[in-house]
């Protein structure tokens, strides 16, 4: 990790978003003197949010390092889709995105709690002319997508999924896409902050064998799919904060008839 792009302590005064930083982040934005560089141009929109993560207050973004690992995974499996939970400002929404559009994909939906915090994302995924393939939804994992699965969005299997929201929800949600049939073969499962702060129950789900999760969905009273086939590993990377951190990479690989 390059030290010199460490971002600033997230914490500021006990609070680590939420404390009219995000707004900040839309206004320091506007005003720069490159303002119209940054117009179609994810790249530039991502390098000014760094910048103010780096020079005004930290942001809870997933950072250039974690991130160019789930960039690489798009380029890779080239999914046509991609379910987000946990959108924030929309930095990775715009990383992964455009990734995800230079792979030949279509439609990255971002589901956010925050519906200010969903509006500073939808600006600056606007500024970057992403538009046409992000879509942001405003709700908790579990509404978003229910929502988008009830509305037709999610018709199909999932290609990709990326959690990035509230730690304890990671299993929950991903028993509920189990549920509606969005997991099968080929889906790519990508979960965030899994040392930073760790999530042991969704590691526990996805590197349990079928006989496993049979026993474990035996005694939760949230039910998934256990007879899907997972292969998951874990790539330990850096936090922008310059913390180690490691996402963890699961790939549905069957279905025990
Ligand atoms: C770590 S941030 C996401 C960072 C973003 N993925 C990025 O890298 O740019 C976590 C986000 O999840 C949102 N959140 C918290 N609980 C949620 C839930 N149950 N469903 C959806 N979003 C939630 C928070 O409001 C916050 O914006």
């Amino acid at each position: 990790m390059d030290r010199s792009k460490v971002y600033l302590s997230w914490e500021v005064d006990g609070k680590f978003h939420s404390d009219g930083r995000e707004v900040a982040l839309l206004e320091s934005i506007y005003s720069r003197p490159d303002i119209d560089q940054l117009r179609g141009n994810p790249q530039k929109v991502l390098q000014a949010i760094d910048d103010f993560a780096r020079s005004v207050t930290g942001l809870i973004n997933i950072g250039e390092t974690k991130g160019a690992v789930v960039t690489k995974l798009i380029t890779d499996y080239k999914p046509d889709s991609i379910l987000e939970l946990g959108g924030y400002v929309g930095y990775s929404a715009i990383m992964f995105g455009d990734a995800l559009r230079k792979a030949g994909g279509k439609q990255y939906h971002s589901v956010e709690k925050s519906p200010l915090f969903a509006a500073v994302a939808a600006s600056l995924v606007d500024l970057a002319g992403l538009r046409d393939v992000v879509r942001i939804t405003v709700g908790t994992g579990a509404e978003g997508i229910q929502r988008l699965y009830d509305s037709g969005a999610l018709k199909s299997q999932l290609a990709m999924a990326f959690f990035d929201h509230h730690k304890p929800s990671y299993t929950s949600d991903l028993k509920r896409c189990e549920r509606l049939g969005l997991v099968g073969p080929g889906t790519v499962l990508v979960a965030d902050n899994m040392i930073l702060p760790g999530n042991p129950p969704y590691a526990e789900w996805v590197r349990a064998s079928v006989a496993e999760k049979q026993e474990l969905d035996k005694n939760s009273e949230e039910k998934g799919n256990p007879n899907l086939q997972y292969n998951s590993r874990s790539i330990k990377s850096w936090e922008p904060s310059g913390n180690e951190d490691a996402l963890e990479i699961t790939e549905c690989v069957g279905v025990k008839a």
